[in-house]
């Protein structure tokens, strides 16, 4: 290994924009250097904000994490050159289909990033991880993991794929100094695509909507912490756990079928 580097290095993806830049905001705000990723250029410009504004180290990698050859060029990059003690899988994308309807392209983009990128990323960097005194994975979920839903299908399915890979991963290193947390954020007002959807659902989609900055600062702190399950909307979460899905299903599938 040539690391050259002695710093400690928080790498999140899908960090040019969203809550992925808030986070690594978040992070520079504490003092923490940064490996930001996303598919574009875009994140380049992520990496200069917080450099001028933090005057903290920011490197970005463009690098499209549906690829498995992209994530495996990218961990070997940074495997060679810097010590990781964050993992931030954040990149993920969804949206509302009819299943029906939906290209095999946009079920597989889904299912690609939100799950497989996850685990291949996070085993290509586990090894960096376990040399750090203290280290942390934080896998972003959802609410959405909670409740199967009809016009959603794959996107509820690949976040309870997050939540249970990463409760289990926690499970599995426990007597290690990796510490794996997993946060399930409700509504974002992150782009322009999810901001008319979470318009069209009414009431239902404001219920739980948050600001990108309070999620990201809850996530960093709570992720320092060691905490397992990191919940953004404790009442929603709550009424969640209490209702069942032959109740949940039937009513969020109504109110996403408005999305369409
Ligand atoms: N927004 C919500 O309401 C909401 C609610 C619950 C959970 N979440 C979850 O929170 C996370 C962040 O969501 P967000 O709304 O902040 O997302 P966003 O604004 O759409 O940003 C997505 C980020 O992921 C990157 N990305 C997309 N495809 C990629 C690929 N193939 N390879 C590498 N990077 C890629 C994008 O990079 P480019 O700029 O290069 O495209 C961008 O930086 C996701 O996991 C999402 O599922 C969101």
């Amino acid at each position: 290994m040539t690391q050259q580097n002695s710093e400690r290095y928080a790498l999140v993806t899908g960090a040019s924009r969203g809550l992925g830049k808030a986070i690594a905001i978040e992070l520079a705000r504490r003092g923490y250097p940064t490996i930001l990723v996303s598919r574009s250029d875009k994140v380049h410009e992520t990496c200069e904000e917080i450099a001028s504004r933090y005057h903290i180290p920011s490197v970005g990698f463009s690098a499209d994490l549906t690829d498995p050859r992209s994530i495996a060029d990218l961990a070997e990059q940074v495997n060679a050159n810097y010590h990781v003690f964050m993992l931030v899988n954040n990149a993920g994308t969804g949206g509302s289909r009819r299943f029906v309807e939906a290209s095999t392209q946009y079920l597989e983009n889904i299912l690609d990033l939100n799950t497989k990128a996850t685990a291949l990323l996070t085993h290509a960097l586990l090894p960096n991880l376990l040399r750090q005194p203290h280290a942390y994975v934080l896998n972003i979920g959802s609410m959405a993991a909670h409740t199967p839903t009809g016009f959603k299908t794959v996107y509820p399915a690949s976040k309870a794929f997050i939540q249970h890979f990463s409760l289990g991963l926690r499970e599995e290193l426990k007597d290690t100094s990796v510490s794996v947390s997993v946060c399930s954020p409700g509504a974002m007002a992150t782009n322009e695509e999810v901001t008319a959807r979470i318009e069209r659902q009414g009431f239902f989609g404001r219920f739980t909507l948050k600001s990108v900055e309070s999620i990201a600062q809850k996530c960093v702190r709570q992720t320092l912490r060691g905490k397992r399950h990191i919940v953004i909307n404790p009442v929603s979460y709550a009424l969640s756990k209490m209702v069942p899905n032959a109740i949940k299903t039937p009513i969020l599938t109504r109110i996403v079928k408005r999305e369409l």
